[in-house]
């Protein structure tokens, strides 16, 4: 499908993100259900993943294995999956007026990839640009935790995938990469302290996205 800002602007396009044990699933699940609440409809995803061929791409990339993973490889594999996402899934549903959610975008490339694992950030820019051509998120909901707090909250999940077996450091990268994508950008961002009681995370949720639907209004 090309890519058509005409028509990409009159859906929206919400994207959630943290690092890991920051709690994602439960509140996506409440924007999901404050969403339709509101009388949208909206189309939950993630990412990798979201379309099969996405999926399988998602596994590829989250198993264990025995050989080294490529940094370029990984790297490349995520735009292979966000392409297909993308094409398959996503404009189809913005073209439509949808508003999509998507668990994990492109900023987490930017934050793991790039600012975690050390790929040159101008590199992941260009794989965006190809990639994505004009579409960016609307909207980007940052769930915020020091890294100790979210890796006690990860080690009570028990399953480990490839990128969970990394070191405090990475994730600790992966924050700072985070914050600093938020302050460049604190138009499109929305910070969320999600040290907090969860009830006051999700009030903190719902007024952002109050306030989006309101300035779209
Ligand atoms: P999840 O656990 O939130 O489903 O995400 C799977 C893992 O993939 C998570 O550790 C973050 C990582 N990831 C990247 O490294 N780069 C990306 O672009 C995306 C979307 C996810």
């Amino acid at each position: 499908m090309t890519l058509n800002t005409e028509n990409t602007a009159r859906g929206c396009f919400i994207t959630l993100e943290g690092s890991e044990g920051v709690g994602k699933s439960t509140n996506l699940a409440f924007i999901q259900q404050w969403l339709e609440e509101q009388g949208h409809q909206p189309m939950m995803t993630r990412e990798p993943g979201g379309t099969p061929m996405a999926e399988e791409i998602r596994e590829l990339l989250l198993s264990q294995r025995d050989e080294n993973v490529s940094q370029k490889a990984e790297l490349l594999l995520m735009f292979a999956a966000r392409a297909q996402h993308l094409d398959e899934k996503i404009l189809p549903e913005l073209a439509r007026g949808g508003c999509v959610v998507s668990d994990r975008f492109t900023d987490a490339t930017y934050a793991y990839q790039g600012y975690a694992r050390g790929l040159n950030l101008d590199w992941i820019a260009q794989l965006e640009q190809l990639v994505q051509e004009n579409v960016r998120p609307d909207l980007t909901i940052l769930l915020d935790l020091p890294t100790e707090v979210a890796r006690q909250r990860m080690n009570k999940r028990g399953t480990t995938d490839r990128f969970e077996q990394e070191q405090s450091e990475f994730f600790d990268r992966v924050r700072q990469g985070y914050l600093t994508r938020a302050a460049a950008e604190p138009e499109r961002f929305a910070i969320i302290d999600a040290g907090q009681a969860l009830e006051q995370v999700q009030q903190d949720i719902a007024e952002v996205l109050q306030g989006f639907f309101l300035q779209r209004s």
